[in-house]
């Protein structure tokens, strides 16, 4: 038999075989992916010794994986919303959006961004004419860290309608309607109409579903407008506004919820407040993003 003394990548115990993994690891040329995959691998090793994961557990841990993967297609991203129940998404947002310059914090993009909205003009209805719900005027500016306006910037917007379904889930809406983008005039200002949003549940029929429900979680988001504001020589801002009175506001099922964002939606009653002519009762939002100095990124869309 052969001499075993020189043989050094064996495994003895636990402890060897993180070390075995790190150092076939070791000519990894990118800095970067080096540092990110050793870390994922000692970190991963460290939670199946803490949890003394089963072989059981293992197959079925497996299997979950393959099955969200499974989960995919179009028009859904089930690992998103994986990403995003478990805050994994809303942790980055923070880790990467969050410091003292003022700017708004960021928010989590979601699985139902999707890339080229419709461009309208200031004051346009990004709600098709069948699209029932109590109006709602939505207006804002887009200004720097020391409150001066950004002309030209890009404002890019989705929500889900009053029913809380995004168009692409939801047959009786037109193809791209709740969505839409427009460029700031030169006081920084934006403004649509739209229909008030209502709050969801995230979709519950895939295996992420199943996790809530032994969690015994409810799968539900408050109210809130999807917002993504790009300007030529700032950091994209991703982001959302949530509605201060909508239920859920405690326990968003992606932890998505920052205190500065929620903004107003305040109700007038018909023929009353700054949109006279409405006959019926509607909401308006007023709602500032501020926009830190960087270089512009676009977000990739989850689904076509
Ligand atoms: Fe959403």
């Amino acid at each position: 038999m052969r001499n075993l003394d020189d043989v050094e990548n064996m495994v003895y115990d636990a402890a060897s075989v993180t070390a075995m993994v790190i150092a076939a690891m070791s000519r990894t040329q990118n800095v970067r992916l080096k540092e990110i995959v050793d870390a994922l691998v000692e970190h991963g090793h460290a939670f199946l010794k803490q949890v003394k994961l089963t072989d059981e557990e293992f197959e079925k841990g497996l299997d979950f994986l393959r099955a969200v993967g499974l989960a995919c297609n179009d028009k859904h991203n089930e690992v998103v919303l994986l990403a995003d129940v478990l805050g994994l998404s809303t942790l980055v947002t923070v880790l990467n959006n969050s410091d003292a310059s003022g700017r708004t914090p960021g928010a989590l993009l979601g699985p139902f961004y999707r890339g080229d909205s419709p461009q309208y003009a200031h004051g346009e209805c990004i709600a098709c004419e069948y699209s029932p719900g109590s109006p709602l005027f939505v207006s804002g500016r887009v200004l720097d860290t020391k409150g001066e306006p950004i002309p030209n910037a890009k404002v890019d917007v989705w929500q889900a309608s009053p029913v809380g379904l995004y168009e692409n889930q939801d047959a009786s809406q037109p193809d791209k309607n709740l969505r839409g983008h427009f460029y700031t005039d030169g006081e920084g200002r934006f403004s649509f109409k739209s229909v008030r949003p209502a709050g969801y549940p995230v979709p519950t029929d895939g295996p992420v579903g199943a996790l809530l429900e032994k969690q015994n979680r409810h799968p539900y988001r408050p109210a809130h407008l999807h917002f993504v504001v790009i300007a030529e020589g700032y950091a994209t801002l991703v982001s959302q506004v949530f509605a201060d009175d909508s239920e859920h506001l405690n326990s968003d099922v992606v932890f998505g919820v920052n205190r500065r964002l929620v903004g107003t939606f305040e109700r007038h009653e018909p023929e009353t407040g700054p949109k006279s002519a409405v006959d019926e009762p509607y909401y308006t939002l007023e709602y500032d993003f501020v926009l830190a100095k960087g270089t512009p990124t676009y977000p990739t869309p989850p689904i076509k």
